[in-house]
């Protein structure tokens, strides 16, 4: 029996997340909370006969509380997207107050859910989303998670010719660091199968998988980022964390997470000299049961990619600290 849970449930990524969840056997139940359309959206999908019951919530009567009260894994995509010629961090004017209201409603209401930060920027989000859940004496490094699947995704998709799979998502690419630009870092040398890639193609891979969400936002326009794809990576991450957490064993999935707290964070932690990072991580019974160190057996070229991240990474995390100690 597992409830899941989606804040900003009527956007664009909110909706096809929430399809997903309502289509997949492994939740029992699926709360919807958005500040519009969530009762619709939740009519619509409660005609699918899948096993999760289904409720929609708007902020009103107490929807917060209703929504997270039993709550297993709560998936939050709530907040505004980027429109061309922005970065993430543009975003965070905005979207840090989101996350932090809705984090605070976590501590309350679902304190030991796996929580599933996709908003942007999320190299900020996550620790704002920690220091909320610290002062609220709830926090559990285990069961926060960044969402950076869709780097994964991407990766896996864009050096498909040098895998060799049929089926792109069969080739294994840590991609790790943090979510934007020059914070992402694919470790192309450590990929399963080994990835054949011509010299002279390499860079720009690495800045296809870096600046894939451009990609997308360019050609929407101003109508938004990723969505679908996210929607698929979000339920990726979701439906592998909930399979581990049943028992199932040797699953593996990069996420951003604090690593004090995370077995194994703290060598990477030395090594980075950051709280907190994204590294493929083993998942089960408790969330991130293990950190798993890539940083020893990186290429000179990931070196120095490696080093852009740390510093891009040191001012997104200060800056989310910041907004959680200095916001009331
Ligand atoms: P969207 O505008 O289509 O949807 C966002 C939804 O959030 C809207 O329905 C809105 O009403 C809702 N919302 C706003 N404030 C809220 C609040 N206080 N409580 C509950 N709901 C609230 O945007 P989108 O395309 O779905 O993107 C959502 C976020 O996800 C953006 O910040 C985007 O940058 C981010 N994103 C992250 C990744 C990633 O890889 N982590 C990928 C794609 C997008
Ligand atoms: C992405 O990687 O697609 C998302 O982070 C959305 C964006 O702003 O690019």
């Amino acid at each position: 029996m597992v409830k899941a849970v989606v804040l900003g449930a009527s956007g664009g990524i909110g909706q096809p997340l929430s399809l997903l969840l309502k289509a997949s056997p492994l939740f029992s139940e699926l709360a919807l909370y958005d500040v519009v359309n969530t009762p619709g959206v939740a009519a619509d999908l409660s005609h699918i006969s899948s096993p999760a019951k289904i409720t929609g919530y708007l902020p009103k009567d107490d929807g917060l509380k209703n929504t997270l009260t039993g709550a297993d894994i709560v998936v939050i995509p709530a907040g505004i997207p980027r429109k061309p010629g922005m970065t993430r961090d543009d975003l965070f004017k905005i979207n840090a107050g989101i996350v932090k209201g809705l984090i605070e409603g976590c501590a309350q209401y679902c304190p030991k859910a796996f929580i599933l930060v996709i908003s942007n920027p999320v190299n900020s989000t996550v620790p704002i989303s920690a220091e909320v859940l610290k002062a609220a004496g709830v926090f559990d490094a285990k069961r926060l998670f960044g969402v950076t699947t869709l780097d994964v995704v991407r990766a896996e998709t864009f050096v498909q010719e040098y895998s060799g799979k049929k089926n792109p998502s069969e080739a294994t690419v840590p991609v790790i660091g943090g979510h934007s630009g020059e914070t992402i870092v694919p470790l192309f040398s450590q990929a399963t199968p080994k990835l054949d890639i011509p010299k002279e193609k390499y860079q720009d891979l690495v800045k296809r998988v870096q600046f894939g969400g451009d990609e997308v936002v360019q050609a929407k326009d101003g109508a938004g980022s990723a969505t679908l794809s996210m929607a698929y990576a979000g339920f990726r991450f979701a439906e592998k964390l909930i399979k581990a957490a049943n028992g199932e064993k040797g699953i593996i999935e990069p996420t951003y997470i604090y690593l004090d707290g995370v077995a194994g964070g703290d060598e990477i932690k030395k090594h980075t000299g950051l709280d907190y990072f994204s590294v493929p991580v083993e998942l089960g019974p408790n969330g991130a049961e293990k950190a798993i160190n890539p940083l020893t057996n990186v290429d000179a070229q990931e070196e120095e990619l490696l080093k852009a991240a740390y510093a891009g990474l040191k001012g997104n995390i200060e800056k989310g600290i910041e907004f959680a100690h200095n916001t009331p």
